[in-house]
């Protein structure tokens, strides 16, 4: 979605952007990045890899600490991404006071997880490397 924003305007808020991906097949890997514009600006990648299930975070090109996270697991091909609130259950539980305000742009997601330079090359430059 490069160049795409999506303005969430109200704080608190209930909205929220389900974006339904359409996968040729299960995820192994993943990575998706997207810019945020807020009172906090940053914008923000996030990757997972099943064999590991090492979740990684980066915030303005700097990762932080590592997490492990359903290791083994795939994404089935009914993949959905959930910008604007914080689930609490499975496509649910919104609190409206855990929501975002301020503005999201170019959601790209991968079917891999990206290197350290091209982590840092999606924080650095406003065209996105391919997979
Ligand atoms: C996922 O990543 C792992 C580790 O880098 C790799 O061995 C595996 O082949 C990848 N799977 C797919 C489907 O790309």
């Amino acid at each position: 979605l490069y160049r795409k924003v999506f303005v969430f305007r109200k704080d608190p808020s209930d909205a929220y952007v389900l974006l339904r991906a359409k996968l040729d097949r299960p995820l192994q890997n993943f990575t998706l990045c997207l810019r945020s514009y807020t009172d906090l600006t940053r914008h923000v990648c996030a990757s997972w890899e099943s064999t590991t299930g090492i979740a990684e975070f980066w915030f303005n090109g700097k990762p932080w600490p590592r997490k492990g996270l359903q290791r083994g697991y795939t994404v089935g091909a009914e993949a959905a991404i959930l910008l604007g609130q914080e689930q609490d259950t499975f496509g649910g539980g919104f609190d409206v006071y855990n929501s975002f305000s301020g503005e999201l742009a170019d959601v790209y997601l991968w079917d891999a997880g990206l290197s350290p330079d091209k982590m840092r090359a999606a924080y650095q430059s406003l065209s996105l490397p391919p997979a």
